[in-house]
């Protein structure tokens, strides 16, 4: 074995990751007295939470008639119902909850003239099971709600003693033999010493892999750790080939243009100054799901409507609305606007096209958290001491196409059942199970030949092969030839991975060897976003086929499995989606019929 010295800790619950999800969750679990570590790359209020702009979704009814049936129907008309119907509801109903929970924290929401929480428009968010107008639910802190979340969550998991292990790289998941998952190694930035930690639940929450495209509005910390450890344990990774593009990214520098936005009275024009949107969602309009509205910016770019000197990209228009409101309820935007694309929003348009922003697939899990390993016998088989939450778990609640603002509700919520979970199923007076020594061999021989690695590709070359690839093959509309090219080009870019170099071989502030590390997470990513995709033949949600323009339900409600070898072979299975929710109707639950598939119009 490569020679490291491994420092050991032990914990009930071992964190990864403190965006929303994980502080959620490790909030939850030290509240209930288990002793909870939580690992993060980055200081947990960098988290890329903070980005969150618009806000989070909550049937509060504080602005008028709403319900948890009415979110969770729209959750799974925007799911295009591929999402778990128990999983969908369970958000819905808990979502109310988790939003007062927040409040009584801290968070400084926006409010009604009454006091109330604040809620606006968001995109998909109706009334009366989609036959309503849109209805006001996305609850918000100006347009800054995940920096309040953020800032809030790790005041709490301080205050309730969770410990706090800051710029740890969670390299490789513990496993036994027995596909049990006992812990982590994590390597310690700034002093470069190694770190196992033992415990009884290991939690992922790494967030999204947005970083194996070349325009996101991720942040560049992105890249879906928790989905490469699991890959690499051999697990599978769930739906991947849905991938969100939101529609108002600022063009050129990907920034995020909050959804809210259009919620507060902003709508998208072509190069003949039309509101296009009127006429593909006439009911909706710009507030769309955004799968569609994203889907109708391409085609409008793709038929020579685009606006700029190129014609390819769209106007966002916010110069009708009142500077009051402006400054109120979207002061962040404005901000971003006027740096990033040289825009006063009083009297000009924002340049804005689709960026990749989300990704509904990840890790699969049960609607407590628990990562699934499904096999014939038992689609919902788990695996022991491991839970998946936030972007990195698919529950699954966004299926196909998430609504804006689920996702601060998904972290919320499902940080929140998983410290429920864990704490139903550990005993604090346990022992903690030794981790076996070769799965600490071979994770620190894994660390050693890359730091080592002395190649002929550098790391950021290999890097933005893949990321072209991706933003290339794997875009808003796709087709069996671009599938198919986007198959070849990442299988070649991981052959090339072999051939990696990495200059620096200290261990303190080692960036190359991180970015090394996050490389070799990214790609099993991207590898089996294409392979998902190009089996996958309809279109639904994200997954927008132009050879095959239909959902085909018969054949394909089900969710995608790519388990990805060491060789980067894809193999794909599928389970069936979930189609019971938790709640009869004579109990309060929706009825079938309200809940089952028909076609999906805004
Ligand atoms: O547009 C936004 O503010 C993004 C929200 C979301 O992705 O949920």
């Amino acid at each position: 074995m490569a020679a490291y010295d491994i420092i050991d800790h032990t914990y009930d619950v071992v964190v990864v990751g403190a965006g929303g999800a994980g502080l959620r969750a490790a909030l939850g679990c030290s509240e209930r007295g288990l002793k909870t570590a939580c690992v993060t790359k980055v200081f947990p209020t960098r988290s890329h939470t903070v980005a969150a702009q618009g806000g989070i979704a909550a049937s509060l009814g504080n602005m008028g008639p709403d319900h948890w049936q009415w979110h969770m129907y729209d959750t799974i008309k925007g799911s295009d119902w591929l999402g778990d119907m128990d999983a969908m509801e369970y958000l819905a109903r808990e979502a109310p909850k988790a939003v007062y929970e927040l409040d009584h924290y801290g968070v400084p929401f926006s409010r009604t003239d009454e006091g109330n929480i604040y809620q606006r428009p968001f995109g998909g968010h109706t009334t009366e099971f989609g036959e309503g107008p849109p209805v006001q639910r996305t609850c918000a802190a100006a347009d800054r709600t995940g920096h309040a979340i953020l800032h809030t969550l790790y005041g709490q998991s301080v205050k309730n003693n969770a410990e706090f292990f800051i710029e740890y790289f969670a390299i490789d998941l513990l496993m036994s033999d027995e596909g049990e998952c006992t812990g982590i190694i994590a390597w310690k930035l700034d002093d470069g010493t190694m770190h196992r930690f033992n415990a009884k639940t290991v939690i992922l929450a790494t967030g999204g892999y947005g970083r194996a495209y070349f325009s996101a509005t991720s942040a560049h910390t992105c890249t879906g750790d928790g989905n490469g450890m699991v890959a690499r344990a051999g697990l599978p990774l769930q739906d991947m080939e849905f991938v969100q593009f939101h529609p108002t990214g600022i063009y050129g520098a990907g920034c995020l243009i909050t959804e809210g936005a259009r919620g507060e009275g902003g709508y998208l024009v072509n190069s003949e100054g039309e509101r296009f949107m009127e006429r593909y969602a006439p009911t909706y309009k710009d507030l769309a799901s955004r799968d569609v509205v994203s889907r109708c910016m391409t085609m409008e770019i793709r038929e020579g409507r685009g606006v700029g000197p190129k014609k390819d990209h769209i106007y966002l228009h916010l110069d009708h609305l009142p500077p009051e409101t402006l400054n109120l309820r979207l002061p962040g935007i404005s901000e971003s606007a006027r740096i990033f694309a040289g825009v006063d929003l009083n009297n000009e348009p924002i340049p804005v096209l689709p960026t990749v922003h989300y990704n509904m697939g990840g890790i699969p899990t049960n609607y407590w958290g628990e990562v699934l390993n499904p096999t014939e016998e038992n689609p919902d088989a788990i695996v022991p001491g491991l839970m998946a939450i936030g972007e990195a778990g698919c529950a699954s609640v966004h299926g196909a196409n998430r609504l804006g603002s689920n996702s601060l509700i998904d972290l919320v919520v499902f940080g929140r059942a998983a410290g429920i979970r864990a704490a139903e199923v550990i005993d604090p007076n346990s022992a903690v199970q030794e981790a076996p020594a070769p799965a600490t061999e071979q994770i620190m021989d894994r660390f050693d030949r890359l730091r080592n690695a002395d190649g002929g590709s550098p790391t950021a070359e290999i890097r933005d092969d893949m990321q072209v690839a991706m933003q290339e093959d794997a875009a808003v509309f796709r087709t069996e030839e671009t599938l198919q090219s986007g198959c070849q080009r990442i299988s070649a870019i991981w052959q090339k991975m072999a051939d990696i170099r990495v200059t620096d071989r200290t261990l303190i502030w080692n960036t190359d060897l991180m970015e090394t590390l996050e490389l070799e997470n990214l790609m099993p990513n991207a590898i089996a976003t294409v392979y998902s995709a190009e089996a996958r033949k309809e279109s639904r949600g994200a997954h927008a086929r132009e050879d095959y323009t239909e959902r085909d339900d018969a054949n394909w409600r089900v969710h995608s499995l790519a388990t990805v070898s060491d060789t980067g072979n894809v193999d794909l299975t599928y389970r069936g989606v979930h189609t019971q929710p938790l709640t009869n109707p004579d109990e309060g639950g929706i009825a079938p019929a309200k809940i089952a598939p028909k076609a999906r119009v805004y």
